[in-house]
């Protein structure tokens, strides 16, 4: 497979009365879940009956969000901004947020637990980074030069993740990308180990086995290079070695078998681009000392799981301190903003010109303002108290659901992170996540959007994310939509 996610046709066509509706700019549907009582795990035919029922629901919900993905295949490449946001039945076009919630261009309000895909821990207009942009905006957005705020972020982040020097970018590729030309740069060697399963954004050198096919990912004991995108020469790809998560053999055997030529190697400390997936008790540390032994480096790519599970990321969480740690996604209220850190042999590197580390825009002076907010006024301890009590809640509320109907599936959470697997047993690498079944990841995104609740699409690879913002009556409209799903695909006892 070529793309980690393949866009679904567009096939959804406006009808006169939902032309109607959207000239009026309301959705005048009532929403209605299909309750089936069909017990057990569903037959085929009768899970795509109810999918289809939903996306029917779901597309007469959003009248006005058809128009405008019909006028925008015009101008916009696929009628979208980035191709995730391509989905089925149709993507969803919004008009603001504000605190947890979203509103499409229809109208209908959303518990918003898509958070940008991970981006919203802050969540929507928070007074604190409003009040940062505001006042930054009269003062220059823009000079290419350091800036206070600059060092008042590093600062933080180096008490927060324990490594001592930092850099900034605009977006976890390119977070990724220097860490990984840091990588090579450093040790002069060009080969890259990266794990099946794990997305480090899109440059070429990681475009490489995130989602493969079950046939194009090769033996389970030695995993196949794997293209992920098109446009990459074979040549590059074949620098980036595949490793299994959770199995220390797999990369044992990559070094051995290539003394001398690994510059380090890439991972999420937490895999959160295949529902959640957990590092088992001393694979980080143990992976650390490893490559050392073999001169190489180590990047925890925490572009996704940094400030969402916790205040330090997983690195604080498990002590285990890497070479390089990327960040992105909620570091910057919302607004875009990527940081490297290093150690100090790391980062001497690029002091001493050694790699040019560079771009125009990083450390900007509005995405540094937002993101000194963010965590001096956001991200605070009072916040992760918050959220793991809503951790707890949706965790116990959804699980209780799946024990009432035998469903097959199980929860997984990690800080403001969680997913349900539809899986019985617990997934640990990139291998068993391919069993899963993501027709009901599927269905329930639909059951969950129908509902009022903004899950992120793509079910099996994603995961809800809790802001600082919301409340109890949030993480209860979740649970009751699961169990209203639960029961329509799971039965009850
Ligand atoms: C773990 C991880 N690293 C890197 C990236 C790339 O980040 P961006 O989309 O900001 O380029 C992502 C994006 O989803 C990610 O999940």
């Amino acid at each position: 497979m070529v793309t980690p996610r393949q866009p679904a046709e567009q096939t959804i066509q406006p009808t006169a009365k939902n032309a109607e509706n959207a000239e009026n700019g309301k959705n005048t549907e009532t929403v209605k879940h299909c309750v089936e009582r069909v017990g057990g795990a569903l037959p085929d035919t009768e899970l795509a009956q109810l999918i289809a029922t939903q996306e029917e629901i779901f597309v007469r919900r959003q009248p006005n969000s058809a128009h405008l993905a019909q006028a925008a295949q015009q101008h916009l490449a696929g009628g979208v901004t980035s191709s995730w946001q391509i989905t089925a039945p149709q993507p969803v076009w919004l008009s603001h947020g504000y605190g947890s919630k979203v509103y499409d261009v229809d109208g209908n309000e959303y518990v918003d637990l898509h958070g940008g895909y991970g981006a919203a821990l802050a969540g929507h207009g928070h007074p604190a980074i409003q009040e940062a942009i505001k006042a930054q905006v009269s003062k220059g957005t823009h000079f290419a030069q350091p800036t206070p705020n600059a060092l008042a972020v590093a600062r933080e982040l180096a008490k927060r993740f324990g490594l001592p020097r930092w850099r900034f970018a605009n977006s976890g590729t390119e977070a990724t990308m220097d860490a990984v030309h840091l990588m090579r740069s450093i040790t002069g060697r060009d080969l890259l180990i990266k794990i099946e399963g794990c997305y480090h954004g899109h440059h070429d050198s990681v475009q490489v086995s995130v989602m493969p096919d079950p046939e194009d990912a090769g033996p389970r004991d030695r995993p196949n290079s794997a293209p992920s995108s098109t446009g990459i020469p074979a040549a590059i790809t074949d620098l980036t070695l595949i490793a299994t998560f959770n199995d220390l053999g797999s990369v044992e055997r990559i070094l051995g078998e290539h003394q001398g030529q690994v510059a380090g190697m890439i991972i999420e400390p937490i895999m959160m681009n295949a529902g959640i997936i957990k590092p088992q008790p001393g694979y980080l540390a143990a992976l650390k000392d490893l490559l050392h032994r073999h001169g190489a480096l180590l990047t925890f790519d925490e572009v996704k799981t940094g400030l969402t599970v916790g205040p330090g990321g997983v690195t604080r969480q498990q002590g285990v301190q890497p070479d390089l740690i990327t960040l992105a996604k909620s570091l910057g209220g919302g607004v875009s903003v990527a940081a490297v850190g290093g150690t100090e042999a790391v980062m001497d590197h690029v002091a001493s010109g050694g790699y040019e580390m560079v771009g125009t825009f990083n450390g900007n002076p509005l995405a540094m303002a937002a993101t000194r907010a963010m965590l001096a006024e956001v991200a605070t301890d009072a916040a992760y108290e918050k959220i793991e009590k809503l951790r707890l809640r949706a965790a116990e509320g959804i699980e209780d659901a799946i024990s009432k109907t035998g469903l097959s599936a199980h929860v997984v959470t990690a800080g403001a992170k969680g997913c349900v697997v539809f899986a019985a047993e617990p997934v640990t690498s990139y291998r068993g996540f391919l069993g899963v079944d993501d027709r009901y990841s599927h269905a329930h995104w639909l059951y969950q959007h129908n509902g009022g609740v903004f899950l992120p699409p793509w079910g099996k690879i994603e995961q809800w994310l809790i802001s600082v913002q919301h409340d109890e009556a949030d993480v209860d409209r979740l649970v009751e939509n699961f169990a209203v799903f639960a029961q329509a695909v799971g039965g009850a006892p």
